[in-house]
């Protein structure tokens, strides 16, 4: 009996433990403290650790070998085993890893090739290949070729993913609806976005329920979702996180001569400034045909999906979804922390902030995106490099569907400027 009763407590000890990795650092903890989906989908921590070993074939270009997720751009920090946006948590008496909020929205800037990245919480994941990483996740299980093509490198599918879970019928989805491909945009200053009609299509207005969107992006869903740690992250992304301010010179004469330029064109849709985001149509949305950018993210978003999302929650009606909305255009964002949001637009379409001023004939139709060299000239990161050391970036195709870079062009929206008046504007975004 008493034999028994230690192997009983033994197994209910190790088959009920359920323990994060846990951070008192409230960025390491946005870096790598668990939402809780490694309850669901976590991959067990020593096949993390070998897979890379064993299936070595399947990891592109020349890796480091203490760092071999940074095949796919995962960002490794000095004295961390797992890279940013991946989490530990012991499940069952196994010790699991999966990724969280940072994998999407941490980037790294470099000065130069030869620099140190610098690591900045908050930023649009502009590194990390999530589609390598899935291929490279299938090729070891199945050890064929995969061929999901919505996930592309700092990019993701928000949308369409939701439907499969939701049992859509895919085969009768309209193709109209298929390319949900966009950009990962930067979350700071989630506090002072509140009310604000949010989302690339504005079409949620609730901060919190756009968490805890997000967090099905983390393999979290409601009966998995660790509510306490995804608390800490909002209070965070709620109260503190911001953007590091523009790190090379600015000619503060160039730009005090593009504030008012910015003030008659683009506050009222933009805000005051970087800091300030009052504004008559701040957080508001622009009509498609006005605003003329590529609507596929758009129409991926439909009436069947919105009413549908109410349903999930089902079993707990105060976190339900109750403030998304079918719209008909882009929301007008904030512009915080600008200079690192870069390729811009919700798909990622145009390279820099300088392209993003001239009309879409003159914006580059081909481009690079995945290095993270900043160009301070152009703003926005260089985008003409194909590859670096055996790894490839991302060629952008703005011919493809879902890809256009046209629109947010004419008289309103900068791009019939004069070149001098261009030049101030972009010195005074950098400020932002
Ligand atoms: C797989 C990538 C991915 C993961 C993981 C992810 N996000 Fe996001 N996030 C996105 C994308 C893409 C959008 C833009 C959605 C759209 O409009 O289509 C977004 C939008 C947001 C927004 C809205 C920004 C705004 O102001 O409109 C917030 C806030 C946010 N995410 C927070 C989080 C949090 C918190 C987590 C972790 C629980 C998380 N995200 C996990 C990709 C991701
Ligand atoms: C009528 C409202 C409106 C005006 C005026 C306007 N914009 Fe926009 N802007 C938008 C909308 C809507 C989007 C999102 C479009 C999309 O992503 O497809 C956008 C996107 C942007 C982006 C991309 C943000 C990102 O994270 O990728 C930048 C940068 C920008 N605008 C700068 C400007 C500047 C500079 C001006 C003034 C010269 C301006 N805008 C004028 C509505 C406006």
């Amino acid at each position: 009996m008493a034999l028994f009763l230690v192997f009983a407590i033994y197994a209910l000890v190790r088959f009920s433990s359920d323990v994060p990795v846990t951070y008192t650092n409230i960025e390491d903890h946005f870096k790598y403290g668990s939402t809780g989906g490694e309850r669901g989908s976590g991959i067990p921590y020593s096949l993390w650790k070998v897979m890379p070993i064993i299936f070595r074939q399947y990891l592109p270009g020349d890796y480091d070998a203490l760092k071999p997720y940074s095949a796919f751009g995962f960002i490794y920090e000095e004295g961390k085993d797992l890279p940013v946006g991946t989490s530990r948590r012991n499940v069952q008496g196994i010790d699991r890893v999966f990724l969280n909020c940072a994998i999407c929205h941490v980037g790294t800037v470099r000065d130069t090739p030869e620099s140190k990245p610098r690591v900045i919480a908050g930023m649009p994941a502009n590194v990390v290949d999530l589609q390598g990483f899935e291929r490279f996740l299938f090729n070891c299980a199945f050890d064929e070729n995969f061929t999901a093509q919505r996930i592309l490198p700092g990019r993701v599918d928000t949308f369409n993913p939701p439907k499969v879970l939701l049992n859509f019928r895919m085969d009768r989805v309209p193709a109209s609806e298929w390319v949900g491909n966009c950009d990962l945009p930067s979350i700071w200053n989630q506090g002072k976005r509140k009310g604000m009609w949010l989302h690339w299509d504005g079409n949620n207005n609730s901060v919190e329920e756009r968490n805890r969107s997000a967090s099905f992006g983390t393999g979290a869903n409601p009966p998995t979702l660790d509510r306490a740690s995804m608390k800490r992250t909002e209070d965070w992304l709620y109260n503190d996180a911001a953007p590091p301010a523009y790190p090379y010179p600015i000619d503060q004469a160039l730009a005090a001569r593009g504030e008012p330029v910015y003030t008659e064109y683009c506050a009222q849709c933009h805000g005051k400034n970087g800091r300030d985001f009052t504004g008559q149509y701040v957080g508001q949305v622009t009509r498609i045909e006005i605003i003329g950018t590529d609507r596929h993210r758009l129409d991926s978003y439909t009436e069947e999906l919105c009413a549908n999302q109410s349903l999930l929650y089902a079993a707990f009606p105060e976190e339900r979804f109750k403030h998304f909305r079918k719209t008909y255009g882009y929301a007008n964002h904030p512009l915080d922390g600008v200079w690192l949001r870069a390729p811009y637009l919700h798909n990622g379409s145009v390279a820099t902030l300088r392209d993003l001023l001239e009309p879409a004939a003159n914006r580059p139709k081909i481009f690079y995106r995945g290095y993270d060299v900043y160009d301070p000239k152009r703003v926005g990161f260089i985008s003409d490099v194909p590859s670096e050391k055996g790894r490839a970036h991302f060629r952008f195709d703005t011919n493809l569907p879902g890809n256009g870079n046209f629109g947010h062009e004419g008289r309103d929206y900068g791009t019939e400027l004069g070149a001098g008046e261009k030049e101030a504007l972009l010195e005074y975004l950098k400020t932002f």
